[in-house]
């Protein structure tokens, strides 16, 4: 069940141009989350009937919580000027998340702040196999590739000006891994946040080779409860809330 955590900033860093890192104190939180999860932050220096903004769980560990968001408008410009021992109230685990164990070999894909979920997924799995595809426009898209270092995962990279790793779509050494996988025969799961385009890439892949894809959509939410029916997601089974039934989602449920 969600709760709704006063938590107090441990730490506030840049995470690259624009990206920030918030680290939270909120022990019951960092218990309860798994990856994919989402929670609700009440920033504060808005007013108080402000909506909460929604940000993926880049870590839950020993009492704290991660996030690693990107300055676009006008709460998470507020957001990054919180301070270290500022309270910040969160809510949440919301939503449902990714599978907590994978049937064969680990493929992450993820685009800009859309690594967060994949970061916390990775640490998750401890699978060795584990490979983390990461794209960007330019290189200063790619985010946190150290913490992924650190995990011990596999990570290949492109950029679409060729400024770091493979020049060109993510979708290169994801397919070229893909042909390898599937000529010896072996099975893999896909889990995937990012933008829509790299989302539907993804899903077309997982889908055209009958293996299990896991597809965080990114919808614009209001109250992420429930309630507002403002983050509808078309899926073979009708319409589905983000905020509820997602945000992660099986690649052959979506209907693009
Ligand atoms: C489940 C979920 C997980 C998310 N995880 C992260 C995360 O880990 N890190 C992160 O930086 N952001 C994440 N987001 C997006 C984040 O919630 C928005 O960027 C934030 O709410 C924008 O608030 P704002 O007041 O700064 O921007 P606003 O002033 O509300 O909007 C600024 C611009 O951003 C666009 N925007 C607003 N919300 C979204 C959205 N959900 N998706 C795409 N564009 C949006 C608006 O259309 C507008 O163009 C997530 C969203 C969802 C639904
Ligand atoms: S944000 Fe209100 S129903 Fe999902």
């Amino acid at each position: 069940m969600a709760i709704n955590e006063k938590s107090v900033v441990a730490s506030h860093e840049d995470a690259g141009p624009g990206y920030r890192f918030l680290v939270l104190e909120a022990p019951r939180l960092a218990a309860d989350l798994t990856p994919g999860q989402f929670v609700h932050v009440r920033v504060p220096g808005l007013e108080s009937t402000a909506l909460r903004r929604p940000f993926s769980v880049f870590d839950a560990d020993a009492g704290r919580v991660t996030l690693l968001y990107k300055v676009v408008g006008r709460g998470t410009a507020a957001l990054s000027k919180v301070l270290v021992g500022d309270t910040v109230e969160v809510m949440g685990p919301l939503g449902h998340g990714f599978p907590s164990s994978s049937k064969g070999v680990p493929l992450l894909v993820g685009g800009g702040y859309g690594v967060a979920p994949l970061h916390f997924l990775a640490k998750r799995l401890k699978d060795p196999h584990a490979i983390l595809f990461v794209g960007g426009r330019t290189k200063d898209d790619l985010l946190a590739l150290d913490r992924f270092a650190a995990l011990g995962v596999d990570v290949r990279i492109a950029t679409n000006d060729g400024s770091a790793g493979e020049k060109g779509f993510v979708t290169g050494p994801l397919d070229a891994v893909l042909d390898g996988l599937r000529a010896r025969g072996e099975t893999f799961e896909l889990f995937t946040c990012g933008p829509d385009g790299l989302l539907k890439a993804v899903a077309d892949r997982a889908v055209a080779a009958k293996m299990p894809g896991w597809i965080s959509m990114d919808r614009h939410m209001v109250c992420g409860v429930g309630a507002c029916y403002a983050c509808i997601q078309k899926t073979v089974r009708g319409n589905s809330r983000c905020c509820v039934e997602g945000p992660v989602f099986r690649a052959e449920d979506l209907v693009w």
